[in-house]
């Protein structure tokens, strides 16, 4: 029994290191019962607006998806006004304008990549986009960086032809907070794991449903069925 409890003890502390060591951050959607919170996803969708949504589209999106991260019908057509598209069946696209626009303004020749399945298709998952968001770095002299590119500790090749899009004071959250870059990449994070996967919250509530059906139907038959019964 000791060694039981100094096993599980060792463990948990091993998994603390673990963690503390890589600045690793939670994901809790990842748990088999885990799930989307709602403010976290807001959060990520002003990210998102502010800072990523003038180059990278969502075409899988609809406007009115968003109403599966709370937000109203009222709240979806002031987004939709704002950046003069049409409320609720519209892709949340990149029009061929809007990136020939992107491109112009930031004087770039590589287009961005829509984002709606970035993360579900990133070897890695969710840490893999946090850390490419926060992994520009001062190049070191010796890196041969090509015109136009960035030194990025987290992407391939170490360089990216995206600049450094979270800035610190570009966003404010509804509840008055000025994130700082790492909650920014955290929340926009978030965002695009459930624009990759919409329907994982109802998804697990089924499976949750199902398990405690399962369970209180074999608590029933485990009565129903005891030895002795029906003597
Ligand atoms: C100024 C335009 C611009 C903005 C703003 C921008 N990006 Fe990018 N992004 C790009 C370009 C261009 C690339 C392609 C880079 C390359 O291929 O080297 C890219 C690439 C990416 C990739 C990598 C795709 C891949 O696997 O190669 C991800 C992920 C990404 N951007 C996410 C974001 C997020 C999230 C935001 C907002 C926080 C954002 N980007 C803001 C222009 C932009």
């Amino acid at each position: 029994m000791n060694r039981v409890i100094a096993f599980a003890v060792l463990s948990f502390m091993a998994l603390a290191v673990a963690r503390a060591a890589g600045d690793h951050q939670s994901w809790p959607f990842e748990a088999p019962f885990g799930s989307f919170d709602a403010t976290t996803l807001q959060q990520g969708l002003v990210v998102y607006q502010a800072d990523c949504a003038e180059c990278h589209g969502l075409r899988l999106i609809r406007y009115r998806d968003l109403r599966g991260i709370g937000l109203s019908h009222s709240e979806i057509v002031a987004l939709t006004s704002k950046i003069k598209r049409m409320v609720g069946k519209k892709e949340m696209a990149v029009t061929p304008d809007d990136r020939m626009r992107a491109l112009d303004s930031h004087g770039s020749s590589v287009a961005a990549p829509d984002l709606s399945l970035t993360v579900a298709a990133r070897r890695g998952g969710p840490e893999a986009l946090y850390s490419l968001l926060t992994g520009y770095r001062e190049a070191p002299p010796d890196a041969a960086i090509i015109p136009g590119y960035y030194y990025n500790v987290a992407y391939p090749g170490g360089q990216i032809a995206m600049a450094p899009a979270l800035k610190k004071g570009s966003v404010t959250f509804a509840d008055g907070v000025k994130p700082d870059v790492g909650e920014m990449a955290h929340d926009v994070t978030v965002f695009l794991a459930w624009s990759a996967d919409p329907t994982l919250n109802e998804r697990k509530l089924v499976g949750l449903t199902a398990m405690i059906y399962l369970v209180v139907f074999w608590l029933v038959g485990l009565i129903a069925l005891r030895p002795g019964r029906g003597r």
